[in-house]
């Protein structure tokens, strides 16, 4: 699917994200909190969507938040009062940063972006992140992937249509191997919060 037909989807998508993804969103607010807690300094988060991370950023941090969908940043926008932390809006394409200064941020978060993003994007969007990062700079990354076993596998395909239909989400997006063969990333380490189905994945801007 093009980025342009995402934009489109998520602008009907936008309407009732909070809604249908209420049942998942019980479970991720309890992770959310532990994904934030230990960042500083200068913060990206790339794909803001309707801002459930806000109210997590710790006080202290300069936060820019950036999502390619006009009407999920609106609805993120009415929820920078929950956020502590100084926030910053941009509508931008993860793939083509360009009100985001080179070299700026301490961080960057994603959180259920790159099971949206389709995979033949996941180099680019890699690579625009690297450029913003400063060297040494820490990449977090919360994704959804399929289960190696097969009862989880079969639960979550029964899911993977409405996933798709509605957020454009599939679960077969391995941003983790695009993320092992770039030269901008290093000491990548993994963990699953949930079976082997929800990763986190942190990472390292390399200095080069
Ligand atoms: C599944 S939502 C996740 C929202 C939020 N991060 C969360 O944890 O609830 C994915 C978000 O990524 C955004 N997105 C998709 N492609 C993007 C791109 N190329 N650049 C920036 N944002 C993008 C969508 O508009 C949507 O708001």
């Amino acid at each position: 699917m093009a980025i342009e037909s995402l934009e489109k989807k998520y602008k009907i998508a936008a309407c009732f994200y909070d809604l249908l993804d209420y049942p998942w969103e019980r479970m991720y607010r309890r992770w959310r909190p532990k994904l934030l807690n230990d960042l500083n300094g200068d913060v990206l988060e790339a794909g803001v969507g309707t801002g459930r991370n806000l109210p997590y950023y710790p006080a202290d941090i300069q936060l820019t938040a950036i999502d390619q969908s006009a009407a999920m940043l609106a609805k993120a926008k009415k929820r920078a009062g929950q956020a502590a932390c100084p926030v910053t809006f941009y509508q931008e394409d993860v793939c083509e940063l360009k009100h985001i200064a080179d070299l700026k941020f301490d961080w960057v978060i994603a959180t259920f972006l790159f099971c949206v993003l389709p995979a033949e994007y996941h180099d680019k969007a890699l690579s625009e992140l690297a450029k913003v990062l400063k060297p040494g700079g820490r990449l977090r990354l919360l994704e959804i992937v399929y289960s190696k076993d097969p009862s989880i596998k079969r639960r979550q395909q029964r899911l993977a249509k409405f996933a798709e239909t509605i957020y454009g989400a599939r679960f077969d997006r391995n941003i983790l191997a695009t993320l092992e063969r770039s030269e901008y990333f290093t000491d990548i380490k993994t963990q699953y919060l949930k079976e082997d189905t929800y990763l986190l994945v942190d990472a390292v801007r390399a200095i080069t």
